[in-house]
């Protein structure tokens, strides 16, 4: 694996195989890898010839208030595991090689970004925005791989790459989850031996909330209403953030659910210090 930290080696790097007739994808990541994220290489390693992961913690994306510096950094472990996965290059540049002195160009999306997650953190979407528009013109891929468990990030990253032109092919990895349901996230070693058992209410919810919409209930509040009561009856330490149910095609929110029509049931939960995401999507 070839191990890449400066912009201008990557772009060119980048540029000659393009040139030698290689199809390049790009899984972006923030590191602390684990088995999702090694999903998103298998993914990648069907649809192209090159694998370029990037690991950068990005500052734009995280609040003031948020956990931007003790966001764990296991560099050699990531390297070791993005290695034996088959990663062929690793992008991992510093900070102030993406961010300039006086850095002043940013990535907006306006109505995506505002909503559910947007809403909670206002800043957040701009940042992953431009980052990933970065991503892409340093790392030049056919293909990128974003995971469906930041279902709203998916749709803005799709959003983007069809206002701005990007000519790179947008590829959904389905949630990969541990034994017990606990979709997986790098935040998921913040939790407390106890929140992380706690937190498998989250997928038995989605479980019961899927049962309930096959059963016949077709109002979205109360689809999301029920799933919101069953993790907190569950357990005392989950303080829901949301639960709301959005189109796949657009991410507009359902009032009442239409046949064949697909969603996804999005969850915004906090354990503690750590706010999970999760979600299903289904057809009615
Ligand atoms: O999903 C993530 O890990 C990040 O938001 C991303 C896409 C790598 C941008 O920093």
């Amino acid at each position: 694996m070839k191990l890449i930290e400066n912009v201008r080696e990557m772009q060119q790097y980048s540029e000659s195989l393009r040139l030698s007739g290689k199809r390049l994808a790009v899984v972006p990541t923030m590191g602390a890898l684990h088995n999702g994220h090694l999903a998103l290489v298998r993914l990648a390693k069907r649809h192209a010839d090159v694998v370029v992961m990037t690991i950068f913690v990005n500052p734009l994306q995280f609040a003031p208030t948020e956990d931007f510096s003790r966001y764990p950094r296991p560099f050699e472990r990531d390297k070791a595991l993005a290695a034996s996965e088959g990663v062929d290059v690793l992008f991992h540049p510093q900070l102030n090689e993406l961010y300039a002195e006086q850095f002043e160009t940013f990535v907006a999306l306006d109505h995506i970004s505002q909503k559910l997650e947007g809403k909670i953190r206002p800043t957040h979407f701009r940042g992953v925005a431009t980052v990933v528009s970065k991503l892409f013109n340093i790392t030049k891929p056919h293909i990128a791989v974003f995971g469906e468990k930041d279902a709203q990030q998916l749709m803005l990253v799709r959003k983007m790459v069809r206002d701005l032109n990007f000519d790179i092919e947008i590829i959904p990895a389905p949630i990969e989850r541990e034994a017990d349901g606990l979709a997986m996230s790098s935040r998921n070693a913040y939790l407390s031996p106890e929140e992380r058992r706690a937190a498998t209410a989250l997928f038995q919810a989605l479980v019961l909330a899927e049962k309930k919409i096959r059963s016949g209930e077709r109002n979205a509040e109360a689809v999301c209403a029920y799933t919101l009561n069953q993790i907190t009856s569950a357990t005392l330490l989950a303080k829901p953030d949301y639960a709301a149910i959005v189109r796949t095609d657009d991410f507009e929110e359902a009032v009442t659910l239409q046949e064949g029509t697909e969603y996804f049931l999005l969850l915004a939960v906090r354990f503690g210090n750590v706010r999970l995401l999760d979600n299903c999507r289904f057809v009615v």
